[in-house]
């Protein structure tokens, strides 16, 4: 016999880690998580990047218009930059007094748009500093880029080689361990030693608690499964199921929801990106009930991220039900498709 509920309510969440692009594609996937979110950390990884204040909050201004243009009211953007090796201190105090929300540590070639992205942390250490003077948070993408690392060990060795030494180095910055894919990376937020301070959290993405890096080779090459950092084996998928159900303040949710257009993930060399924007938080529920652990949803969902970023907790509350959802296979992309996670399938929850 099933405990399961079949409808839970929660205070309304909101997304940690989005991409949400620029131009016209802008508008068809900020629809779909501002009806489910009240927030989202919204990426840098514009081309050209979002270095400076007055490219975020020129950046912010054209979502702000989108979402004029969507109708939407109650959807609030937290703009982030993307460091270089030339973000200089005053730039940091500079963003934290306009209210941008932190940084963006890309590997440079890490991922999609990081070219631009820090070569080494050793450019970056004024910044750093400010940053941890300021209170402002650095959010991570943990992987290592040199080509003699096998891509299913980036994240492990990233840990080793650059993010314990920089908490060692500065150890009161804010750190956020974007969409961790490892065991190694949960067991590592899990036990860090902060003193009782906020200074280490991570993001995990619903594909990361769904689906381990068989479902990239099922049957045939499925390009819509491939992101970065890629799916890892099963033992990974089961650790970071238990750190997200854990009821561990350490770990909330972050979508890293990343459109591609249907042309560019279909591809001889397709982009790494999953887009789960539209029934992100069924996906989300579908995890949290595989192990039982529903009644953590609302902590990981709506309740770790405001904490972690000095922040309000949302008041009002969404339902989700237990009502399985057609997932289309394709969804309208400016004058372009997107194929949606899970596209042709159902995801067991939705939105009410
Ligand atoms: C992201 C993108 O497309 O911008 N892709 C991805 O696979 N996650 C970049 C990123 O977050 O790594
Ligand atoms: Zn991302």
């Amino acid at each position: 016999m099933s405990n399961t509920p079949t409808q839970i309510q929660l205070i309304q969440p909101d997304d940690w880690h989005l991409h949400i692009r620029d131009g016209e594609v802008m508008k068809d996937v900020l629809a779909d998580t501002a009806r489910q979110f009240a927030r989202a950390i919204i990426m840098p990884n514009l081309k050209p990047p979002v270095t400076t204040v007055d490219l975020a909050k020129a950046y912010q201004s054209r979502i702000e218009s989108n979402l004029k243009l969507l109708g939407v009211s109650g959807f609030t953007p937290l703009m982030t930059l993307y460091l270089t090796d030339n973000t200089s201190a005053d730039e940091v105090r500079k963003a934290k007094d306009a209210g941008i929300a932190a940084f963006k540590l890309y590997p440079a070639g890490a991922t999609t748009n990081s070219d631009a992205g820090v070569s080494d942390l050793k450019h970056c250490h004024a910044a750093l500093e400010a940053m941890q003077a300021v209170g402002m948070p650095l959010l991570v993408h943990g992987e290592v880029t040199h080509a003699d690392i096998d891509i299913f060990d980036r994240e492990a060795v990233f840990i080793d080689t650059v993010l314990e030494p920089l908490r060692k180095k500065l150890p009161e910055l804010k750190i956020v361990f974007e969409h961790i894919t490892t065991k190694q990376a949960a067991h590592y937020v899990r036990d860090a030693v902060t003193g009782g301070k906020n200074t280490i959290a991570a993001t995990i993405t619903p594909q990361h608690l769904l689906m381990n890096r068989n479902a990239i080779f099922a049957g045939g090459i499925r390009p819509h499964n491939y992101c970065l950092p890629v799916l890892k084996r099963e033992e990974h998928r089961v650790a970071l199921l238990e750190a997200a159900t854990s009821g561990n303040s350490r770990f909330f949710l972050g979508t890293d929801s990343a459109p591609h257009a249907k042309g560019a993930k279909e591809a001889a060399c397709g982009c790494a990106g999953c887009y789960s924007a539209f029934n992100a938080l069924g996906l989300y529920a579908e995890a949290f009930e595989s192990v039982g652990k529903l009644d953590k949803l609302e902590g990981f969902a709506s309740f770790f991220g405001p904490d972690f970023y000095s922040l309000q907790r949302n008041s009002n509350k969404i339902t989700l039900v237990k009502q399985a959802q057609s997932i289309p296979m394709e969804l309208p992309l400016g004058d372009t498709t997107i194929v949606p996670l899970r596209a042709g399938e159902t995801i067991a929850w939705s939105l009410v």
